[in-house]
């Protein structure tokens, strides 16, 4: 099963429920629907309409964000794994790199993960090293400090997807070459089996476009993508998909 997940990010009205629409009718018609899973996160304003539009279609709705506490509390603005479920979401995008700039801590990516497993939430988890980093040869140091940290042993493997998005690569046009990008993947897969003896899907995503999923699709180590800017577009969206299947 491949994944194609597209984050909206900062992007989206109630109109732009026909987005959807026409990615769930292509999907509805492909023959080949069951190889993939397709979900779509739009922001905390559309969550509750497009999941109960979107209930037992083939495109499925998760969130972008959740907060580190359970229920209900007196922080504002904050919206917990629990709201967001009782919406009828079933995913939820934990540890984006935008949220890490803006402050999310190891800690608070190891409760949302677990509030949000407690509360039937898929999590989507993200990774991925800056360009600093990169440069510094501390990219495998980040992500397995980045798993380690967040992810416990006692986690069903098949409630968690790990997205590889490297900082440099998110809305640049540029993606890790090919061996630099299995290496990695290979790494991540390693790093994950010593946490759950099984590895859960492991997705890149980092300026993925219909133009570059080709060569993406040769490493058949990765289990699908996180797709931003393209997201935005059904065409540019299906057409990653029938790309990757050409
Ligand atoms: P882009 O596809 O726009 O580079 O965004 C990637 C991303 O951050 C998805 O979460």
């Amino acid at each position: 099963m491949k994944y194609f997940i597209g984050n909206w990010k900062m992007f989206g009205v109630p109109k732009s429920i026909n987005i959807l629409k026409k990615i769930n009718s292509f999907t509805a018609k492909d023959k080949i629907r069951n190889k993939y899973r397709i979900i779509i996160t739009p922001p905390y304003t559309l969550l509750e309409s497009f999941a109960k539009k979107f209930k037992s279609k083939k495109v499925l709705i998760g969130s972008q964000n959740c907060y580190h506490k359970d229920l209900f509390s007196s922080n504002t603005s904050a919206i917990s794994p629990f709201m967001i479920r009782s919406v009828g979401v079933k995913y939820t995008l934990i540890g984006h790199s935008d949220n890490r700039a803006e402050g999310d801590s190891d800690d608070m990516l190891r409760d949302k993960v677990k509030y949000a497993l407690k509360n039937n939430l898929k999590v989507i988890f993200c990774i991925g090293e800056n360009k600093f980093q990169k440069k510094n040869n501390q990219t495998f140091k980040v992500l397995k400090n980045q798993l380690n940290n967040a992810l416990e042993k006692k986690i069903n493997h098949n409630n968690i997807i790990i997205a590889y998005e490297p900082i440099w690569s998110i809305g640049t046009g540029r993606i890790p070459n090919h061996n630099e990008l299995l290496k990695t993947i290979i790494y991540i897969k390693d790093i994950l089996r010593k946490i759950f003896k099984k590895t859960p899907a492991v997705l890149y995503g980092g300026s993925v476009d219909a133009n570059n999923v080709d060569m993406l699709s040769q490493i058949k180590e990765l289990d699908g993508f996180l797709i931003g800017g393209a997201s935005k577009s059904s065409k540019k969206f299906i057409d990653i998909i029938k790309n990757y299947y050409r």
